[in-house]
């Protein structure tokens, strides 16, 4: 019998995908973090799998970089309006013990600590306990806005419903990796597997194609997009596949929001990662793979924007709000570096522009037929 879910030590080594990974989380969070403190009162970031809080070489964990990326932030001086509610938790015993000392470690390099942050105390329970549990201290009133990590291993333990329930409120988000690899592994047509089916919200996964083919990881992929974006809600749902050296998809990390701002963010996260790590992310637009590695190769994005808008004269917010919610790409993208080169090669022009090659509010662009 493992003495565990899995058969890592309590410290295990960091792969490659984890840190690609963590410098989404560490990215995206510098900037959720500002927006958090200058407008709202009080914010929680939810890390519900923080593992051991340091991997076996002392590489930082989850834990760290959330709590650093809180406290080393240049402007966190300005946000003692907002109280940042931390909540840390790890199921194993042993990877709970490494946790709790983690934090203490952090308390005392960061005294005196901030009057600010709340650093509640790691709890040693499953998931499905703790998101119970916090629903139930609610009592019928929201939950502040939250930022939830949720990061397994495997499937298990993670039900679509009370994923859904405990980000179902304004201004909450989520972060949740999708082992895509354990998935495909296991979700068959002949499995009969009650945490596929609470993982899914749906049995439909057994009409997945069979192993080797090559739509199976598509039809997985799909239906887990579909049934979060529909159990919770969520306006906006973006998956980022994790590819390493070879070209082979690994994971998904799926981002979650209903607000289209913070979804811009996360993707201008991601095309900020350093591309030179052994792991990538991957994204698609139009049947074309978007590499997120060079911010100025918006060449999908040109050949996407001309076919989809052939023929018609398009206010430059909606274009712009439209490349957020339905592309790869994120809004800094769209302007000098896809636009202006685009106009000044003759293939679209504008109505209303002052200047050319700039797209203020009120201008609009037109696309030939
Ligand atoms: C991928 S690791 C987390 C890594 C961590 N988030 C980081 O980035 O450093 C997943 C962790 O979840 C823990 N775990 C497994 N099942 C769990 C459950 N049902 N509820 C909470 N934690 C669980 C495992 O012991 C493991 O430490």
């Amino acid at each position: 019998m493992p003495r565990r879910g899995d058969s890592l030590e309590t410290r295990w080594t960091r792969w490659p995908h984890t840190k690609a990974k963590h410098d989404l989380l560490v990215r995206y969070l510098g900037a959720w973090f500002p927006i958090m403190g200058r407008s709202v009162r009080k914010a929680i970031v939810l890390d519900a799998f923080a593992g051991p809080g340091r991997y076996d070489h002392g590489e930082e964990g989850s834990p760290i970089l959330v709590l650093n990326a809180l406290l080393e932030h240049k402007d966190f001086a300005n946000w003692s309006n907002c109280e940042f509610v931390l909540l840390f938790n790890e199921l194993d015993p042993e990877r709970f013990e490494s946790l709790e000392g983690v934090l203490g470690e952090l308390r005392t390099a960061n005294d005196p600590w901030p009057p600010n942050v709340r650093l509640l105390d790691p709890q040693n329970q499953s998931f499905e306990e703790l998101g119970r549990q916090m629903l139930d201290s609610l009592k019928g009133n929201n939950m502040a806005p939250t930022f939830a990590f949720i990061d397994p291993f495997g499937y298990k333990g993670l039900p679509l419903d009370l994923v859904a329930e405990l980000v179902s409120f304004p201004m909450c988000e989520l972060f949740i990796y999708f082992d895509f690899n354990s998935i495909n592994r296991f979700a068959t047509a002949n499995v009969v597997d009650k945490h596929f089916d609470r993982l899914f919200g749906t049995d439909e996964y057994r009409n997945a194609p069979p192993a080797g083919d090559p739509a199976r990881q598509q039809f997985l992929h799909d239906l887990y997009e579909r049934q979060l974006k529909q159990a919770a809600n969520f306006a906006h749902v973006r998956s980022f596949a994790m590819v390493n050296d070879t070209g082979h998809i690994g994971n998904y990390m799926f981002f979650c929001t209903r607000n289209r701002r913070a979804f811009d963010l996360m993707k201008g996260a991601m095309w900020k990662i350093d591309p030179s790590g052994e792991y990538r992310f991957e994204d698609s637009l139009a049947g074309q793979d978007v590499l997120f590695e060079d911010e100025n190769a918006t060449g999908p994005l040109r050949d996407y924007l001309l076919e989809h808008y052939a023929g018609k004269t398009v206010p430059i917010q909606q274009l712009v709000d439209h490349v957020i919610d339905e592309t790869p790409f994120h809004s800094s993208q769209v302007r000098r570096q896809t636009l202006a080169p685009m106009q000044r090669e003759g293939l679209i022009s504008a109505t209303g522009q002052q200047r050319k090659c700039t797209y203020p509010e009120g201008v609009s662009v037109v696309f030939p037929d």
